[in-house]
């Protein structure tokens, strides 16, 4: 315990993850409701780039205005300070979710129920696995038709590789959606379409009552029956800590659009999603409750007005406290640095704060000084480990178009990377650039930003390659001969570690099978 503790421990850090149009934006915006940081539906808008507008550029600005405001999300309700992260819906900038989801405490999964589990959210999942995020999973748009709720949680279970535990359960759904039972407060919500609001909530201890029957018709109430004494009988009893440890998801059934059983996943959510966790440094584990102030850079907005190269930083506060204009320490540069505007996002206005707690986000004006994975701390020489880089998906060489301009592209590249808008790879053999993508989005975006930024222009062309591999291996000899046999196809990532860049599955296979003694990671850390 310290002075900051009762700060600290109202702070609840999420972020809402979904595969696009599950609803994350409407529960978002509900949450915000409850909060009273919105007053009308329809304030959050949608900050997704819909996929029909790949080359948009009007929308990609639009959306990267809204999406600074949107950033962070914070409301106080029922005592505690809520900061929802937001993440971009489109797949095209699944390295910036990721890396968001290395500044939460927990997170909430929606899934619709007609689709179940889509590509987007097993992805976002593995990455909560690897941090041992707690999940709780939100089962949306109950008022249409679906599919079948036990089918539902086993899917879960499979796909997502995470034990489940319904804490509540569905009366019907789609025309016949009639609300459902709070098992995890013993209380019947009912649903009526459009009121915006749980229309009863009714207190029920014991569901084998014959008043059940005063509420839903019988054959609803019979089914409601079977169900739970069939969840009590396969799930194990819900227990806080096994969630805590990320090893259950707890799941909640409703309607974002309707209003319908978000309250109480938010009440549930207030009393057991963790406050801001111990955070893993390089060099020691780091409590929340210390007295000194750390914290990390998770993400970098470049500003929308093209003549002022600034971005801000998003910093997440580890431990202790961080004060405007408070001398703090860039572990990188080893310098000391003011901060003279942070902001802080309450609702969604910006406003510059004078202090923010652990669990907070503060953003700091920059010109440059910070890269994702940044440590500030009060003084001590400190590492928070990041997430690792994955292996892009798409890749091409970025060439220079504008000779008079070779400098001003190559400062744009290695911001554009430091802000880990994609990924560089340098081939070894002939020096040549390569940028590597998780969708061609970001192609767009780097050229577009290379030219209005920084008055670069660059050209792409085509390179054929499968996956980056990081190496390593114990036996020196091997990786010599190694490196000299696949030397057109080694590179160095941006921290100059060796990758081998595999042009298909089969060279892959054959190089494994051929060198045993490398190993071969799709990921940047092992
Ligand atoms: P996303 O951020 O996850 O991409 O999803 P978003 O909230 O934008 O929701 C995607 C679509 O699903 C929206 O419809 C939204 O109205 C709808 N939706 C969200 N929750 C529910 C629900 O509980 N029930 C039903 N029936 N629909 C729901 P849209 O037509 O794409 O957009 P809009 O024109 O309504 O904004």
């Amino acid at each position: 315990m310290n002075q900051y503790s009762t700060e600290i421990e109202r702070r609840r850090t999420f972020a809402i993850i979904s595969h696009p149009d599950a609803g994350k934006t409407t529960l978002t915006e509900k949450l915000l409701l409850f909060g009273g940081a919105i007053h009308v539906a329809g304030a959050v808008k949608s900050n997704k780039i819909k996929r029909t507008a790949t080359s948009d550029w009007m929308e990609i600005e639009k959306q990267r205005g809204i999406s600074v405001a949107t950033s962070v999300m914070a409301f106080d309700y029922d005592g505690h300070k809520i900061n929802i992260l937001d993440t971009p819906g489109h797949q095209d900038f699944a390295e910036d979710t990721f890396r968001t989801l290395t500044a939460v405490d927990s997170v909430i999964i929606v899934i619709d129920v007609a689709k179940g589990v889509e590509a987007q959210t097993r992805r976002l999942m593995e990455v909560c696995r690897m941090r041992k995020t707690p999940v709780i999973v939100f089962v949306n748009k109950m008022d249409r038709d679906g599919k079948d709720p036990f089918d539902l949680l086993d899917e879960i279970e499979e796909e997502l590789h995470i034990k489940v535990r319904p804490l509540s359960w569905p009366i019907d759904m789609g025309q016949r959606f009639r609300g459902v039972y709070n098992i995890y407060e013993q209380k019947l919500n009912l649903y009526a379409p459009s009121k915006q609001y749980v229309t009863e909530n009714v207190e029920f201890k014991d569901i084998n009552s014959p008043e059940l029957e005063n509420y839903i018709d019988p054959a609803q109430a019979a089914k409601l029956r079977e169900d739970i004494e069939l969840i009590e009988g396969v799930y194990p009893e819900f227990d806080v800590q096994t969630y805590l440890a990320g090893d259950i998801a707890p799941v909640f059934f409703g309607s974002a659009l309707n209003n319908f059983g978000v309250k109480e996943l938010l009440d549930c959510f207030i009393r057991i999603a963790p406050s801001p966790r111990p955070v893993q440094a390089v060099e020691r584990v780091v409590d929340p409750e210390e007295d000194n102030f750390t914290g990390f850079v998770f993400k970098i907005h470049a500003n929308m007005d093209p003549n002022h190269r600034s971005c801000i930083a998003f910093v997440k506060i580890c431990s202790g406290k961080f004060e405007r204009n408070a001398n703090y320490k860039h572990v990188r540069f080893g310098k000391m640095m003011r901060f003279s505007s942070p902001t802080a996002f309450m609702a969604q206005k910006k406003e510059i704060v004078d202090e923010a707690y652990a669990g907070d986000i503060v953003g700091l004006p920059d010109t440059g000084n910070f890269k994702i994975g940044d440590t500030l701390t009060a003084g001590e020489e400190l590492h928070f480990k990041g997430l690792p880089s994955f292996s892009p998906e798409m890749f091409k060489y970025i060439e220079n178009a504008d000779p008079m301009k070779a400098k001003q592209l190559n400062k744009g590249i290695e911001q554009l990377m430091d802000e880990g808008v994609a990924q560089l790879f340098v081939n070894q053999f002939n020096g040549r650039k390569i940028i590597g993508t998780v969708g061609q989005l970001q192609f767009e975006v780097i050229q577009y930003r290379l030219l209005h930024e920084y008055g670069a222009q660059c050209k792409w062309e085509p390179i054929s390659l499968y996956k980056a591999c990081w190496i390593e291996s114990d036996n020196p000899q091997a990786m010599e001969n190694f490196k000299k046999r696949k030397a057109q196809y080694m590179a160095l990532d941006k921290e100059g570690r060796d990758v081998y860049l595999a042009d298909s599955g089969y060279v892959l296979s054959m190089a494994q099978q051929d060198f045993p003694d490398i190993k071969f990671h799709f990921t940047s850390e092992f």
